[in-house]
């Protein structure tokens, strides 16, 4: 064992998992294996303030039901332990009275997402300070030991099938860890905004950072000191919609100096309810987002609305980018790209003989797979690799609806639906 890092346990030089990442899947991985008596965990993150929901997101409306935040906190029993003044079971089956107060008579520490309207969506401040709640919980449960740091990399020994995850710690102390042995390494490492480089020939505009363009106080910010500005916006799913709402509200108040331009290859998707399902339910727009967008953006309406004093819509073809860019950018002070969510980096995973290991990851089960190299050092084939799994934005279930369109189920509920269901064999 090298070094300390933090727990009411003590620390360990084997750990049945290491979780990376503290965002919400993290938080869900944690708690489910907490719940199976997966023990001890090493979870290393490094800030351990709620992944980007809360750093980034938190003026940004929820898509999802706040009831959905409930019973997240709640779908677990070491969560509940934490939520409950006393050990509790779940909202479903706990008595409690119409306000979320369990018969105990202790309110619990869901009060203020209890407060609101549970079929409705919220800030996801609420959400943030849930995950943040849970976090500083799950922080003094045992069998949790924690280290701020980011896990840079891990050693697979495949006779043993075991890891050795190394930390870069960032403040050294001498009571960090800095390596240990398991054989479990449970990714939930998150992903970014898409920052690819533009097609065509229109280098040298510049862009604005998504994560500023969906907080409506960075951006009124960064863009009311400036004189006339025109802003290009990318994308026509969640994080644009509510762009493009972020910069009417700004133009229409405070900046009436502010040109939008919106370039979209695609009609707007909504989520629709069907009988028992929702149809786009990971894609189509939803909550407050669709309800704007209906009212002022679709073809029929957009003339109409005052939003077309302040928005340009240009649609294409995908495929048209080149073209159309040249075409529509210039003159652009800022682009802004909301163009979906690559995963952040990974952890360099290699062999102890020293190969790289190229992790691909398994939708269904969580799971990863690798080539694995074969006796006489040939390229083998596909095999599990032993060990690591994965949940979260980064690393979403693959769902299929009844009328066989296939998606990908990201959201705090949805990450502890498929981790429920999964984890039971990560062995
Ligand atoms: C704008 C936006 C709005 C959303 N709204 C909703 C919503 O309304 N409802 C809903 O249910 N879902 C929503 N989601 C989807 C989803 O719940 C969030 O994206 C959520 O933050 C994903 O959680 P995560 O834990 O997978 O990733 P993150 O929150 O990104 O957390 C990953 C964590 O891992 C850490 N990390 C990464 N690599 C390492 C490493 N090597 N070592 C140590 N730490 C590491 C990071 O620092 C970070 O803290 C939204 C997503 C976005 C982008
Ligand atoms: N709470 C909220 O309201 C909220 C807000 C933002 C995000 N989110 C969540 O965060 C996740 C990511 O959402 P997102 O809206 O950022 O992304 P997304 O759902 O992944 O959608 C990406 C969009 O960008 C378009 N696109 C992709 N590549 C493009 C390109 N090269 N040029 C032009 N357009 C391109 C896609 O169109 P094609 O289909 O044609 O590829 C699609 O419309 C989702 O889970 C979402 O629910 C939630």
């Amino acid at each position: 064992m090298s070094g300390g890092g933090s727990g009411p346990y003590g620390t360990y030089s084997e750990y049945a998992a290491v979780v990376v990442g503290a965002g919400p899947a993290g938080v869900t991985c944690v708690g489910n294996l907490l719940e199976r008596k997966v023990e001890p965990i090493l979870w290393v993150d490094d800030a351990f303030n709620g992944g980007r929901v809360n750093r980034k997101y938190r003026e940004v409306p929820s898509n999802t039901k706040a009831a959905l935040f409930i019973d997240f906190a709640t779908a677990v029993a070491p969560f509940r332990k934490i939520v409950s003044a006393t050990p509790s079971r779940s909202r479903y089956d706990e008595p409690s009275d119409s306000d979320g107060v369990a018969v105990s008579g202790k309110p619990d520490k869901l009060q203020n997402l209890r407060e609101l309207d549970p079929t409705k969506g919220c800030e996801l401040s609420y959400a943030a300070d849930m995950i943040v709640m849970l976090t500083e919980g799950l922080k003094r449960t045992p069998g949790i030991i924690t280290q701020q740091g980011k896990v840079g990399e891990a050693v697979l020994d495949e006779a043993t099938s075991k890891w050795t995850v190394c930390l870069d710690n960032p403040n050294q102390s001498e009571t960090d860890i800095s390596s240990v042995q398991t054989k479990r390494l449970i990714l939930c490492t998150g992903s970014s905004p898409t920052d690819a480089p533009l097609p065509g020939n229109v280098s040298g505009l510049p862009s604005l950072d998504l994560d500023d363009a969906l907080s409506p106080t960075l951006l009124s910010q960064k863009l009311s000191p400036l004189g006339p500005t025109t802003i290009s916006v990318i994308g026509a799913s969640h994080s644009a919609i509510l762009v493009l709402r972020n910069l009417y509200n700004l133009a229409s108040s405070s900046k009436p100096d502010l040109k939008i331009r919106w370039l979209t290859r695609h009609s707007l998707r909504y989520a629709e309810f069907m009988d028992g399902w929702i149809l786009r339910d990971n894609t189509g727009l939803k909550g407050e987002v669709a309800v704007w967008a209906k009212a002022n953006l679709e073809p029929e309406v957009f003339d109409q609305s005052p939003v077309s004093k302040y928005i340009d819509a240009i649609s294409y073809e995908a495929g048209a980018e080149k073209e159309v860019f040249e075409q529509h950018l210039p003159g652009s002070d800022f682009v802004i790209q909301a163009i979906g969510y690559t995963r952040d980096p990974v952890p360099a995973m290699k062999t102890s003989s020293g190969k790289e290991i190229t992790p691909y990851y398994d939708h269904e089960k969580g799971s990863f797979n690798y080539v694995r190299e074969s006796e006489c050092g040939s390229i083998g084939d596909l095999a599990k690799l032993p060990g690591v799994y994965g949940a979260g934005i980064a690393w979403p279930e693959r769902v299929k609806d009844p009328h066989g369109n296939v998606e990908y189920a990201v959201g705090f509920f949805k990450f502890m639906k498929f981790v429920k269901k999964v984890s039971p064999e990560w062995n």
